[in-house]
């Protein structure tokens, strides 16, 4: 079975592409995983979030 929308995160460049929408579907909102069927904890959607907008940061002052 494919995923949708052609989400395949599988290695660190597919993460990396996908980074903002991983961001938004699993860091800020809990629409990802659906129903929390892998019960990602809010420790774990924090440092997403964190991961996230310290690369952001990074790429803003460069
Ligand atoms: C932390 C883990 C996960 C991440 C980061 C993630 C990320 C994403 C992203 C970025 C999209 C595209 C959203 C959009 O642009 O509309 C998506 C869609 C989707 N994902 Fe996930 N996903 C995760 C886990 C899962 C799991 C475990 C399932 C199934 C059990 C799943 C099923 C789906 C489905 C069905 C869609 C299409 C939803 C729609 O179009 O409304 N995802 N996911």
């Amino acid at each position: 079975m494919r995923a949708p929308k052609g989400v395949v995160l599988e290695n660190d460049a597919e993460i990396a592409a996908h980074a903002r929408e991983i961001y938004i579907q699993a860091g800020r909102s809990h629409a990802m995983p659906p129903g929390n069927i892998t019960e990602m904890t809010v420790e774990e959607r924090q440092l997403l979030a964190a991961w996230f907008e310290s690369a952001a940061q990074e790429s803003a002052t460069r």
